[in-house]
């Protein structure tokens, strides 16, 4: 019997149990994809999602971008990598920062299951940023404003722009990490029409940058003025994560960060990452034929 709890004064996001992920009926799983359009952000704690079910779970919301993949500091042979000058670490710390995830790819994700298998002390919680509630408190104006610009979306950008670009450039000025493409940079407008619901919201993060017609330090300024503004408290949660837990969230619709944790302590963590529809979620550049 499923269980729903909604997160209490927040605009999205609801605790599930009594599912059984890897094994629902039709009727289910059509309450559950329901109850995701509308809450963004589903949470199943302790649910412990076998590696393949995890996978067959993700793939109910639509085609995978990439299948369940660790997101972690436990390198080979249990070495942990820690040290800023680590590429692995660049990585993580770079999660840190609010963000849609692929929006700096041709297609932006759909949504994306992550779970925890080994968790720190402490730190190391996720957050997410509703981005339909965060433009719907907009000043009406600012509204207007925001709805005609567009923004290049950047993994060169933003893991630069922190110091976080990997040790080793390809001769091509590529990056042998995912994100690092060398097609076209994606640009995409400031506001989405969200495919499911029609409802407008913020698409936004630390990969956006050099909105058209603005300077650079006009876009910067401006980018980083509405990114504070969107991810106030009032349109956050955060989630302390305990070993089995599972999570999906609408990326068309939230941001979401991870947040810093004593990296000389084991993390592991899965992520499953569901590919964007290209009709709805290509970047204006990269419209399909
Ligand atoms: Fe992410």
């Amino acid at each position: 019997m499923m269980h729903v709890q909604h997160l209490k004064g927040k605009s999205f996001g609801s605790i599930v149990n009594g599912v059984d992920l890897e094994n629902m009926d039709n009727d289910t799983w059509k309450q559950l994809y329901e109850l995701w359009i509308e809450r963004a952000l589903l949470i199943f704690p302790k649910v412990f999602l076998s590696p393949a079910g995890q996978d067959k779970f993700a793939l109910r919301f639509g085609n995978l971008e990439f299948p369940r993949t660790a997101i972690t500091n436990i390198g080979k042979e249990e070495k942990l990598h820690h040290e800023i000058s680590d590429d692995v670490v660049k990585v993580l710390r770079g999660n840190e920062g609010w963000h849609h995830d692929s929006t700096y790819m041709p297609v932006q994700a759909k949504a994306a299951v992550f779970s925890a298998e080994i968790v720190p002390t402490s730190g190391g919680s996720t957050g997410w940023a509703d981005m339909r509630s965060a433009y719907e408190s907009l000043d009406p104006i600012l509204q207007e404003r925001v709805e005609s610009m567009r923004a290049y979306h950047s993994y060169y950008y933003s893991q630069g722009r922190d110091g976080y670009l990997p040790n080793e450039q390809n001769e091509d000025g590529t990056y042998n990490y995912y994100g690092f493409h060398g097609e076209e940079i994606s640009l995409r407008p400031l506001v989405k029409v969200h495919p499911d619901t029609g409802v407008r919201n913020l698409i936004i993060g630390r990969h956006a940058h050099d909105i058209i017609g603005m300077s650079k330090e006009e876009s910067k300024s401006f980018l980083d003025d509405l990114n504070d503004f969107a991810c106030q408290e009032q349109h956050v949660f955060y989630h302390d994560w305990e070993p089995g837990d599972a999570v999906i969230w609408d990326n068309r619709r939230l941001m979401h960060r991870a947040t810093p944790y004593d990296m000389t302590e084991q993390r592991r963590m899965w992520h499953t990452r569901i590919a964007g529809d290209v009709q709805t979620e290509s970047a204006l550049n990269h419209q399909p034929i």
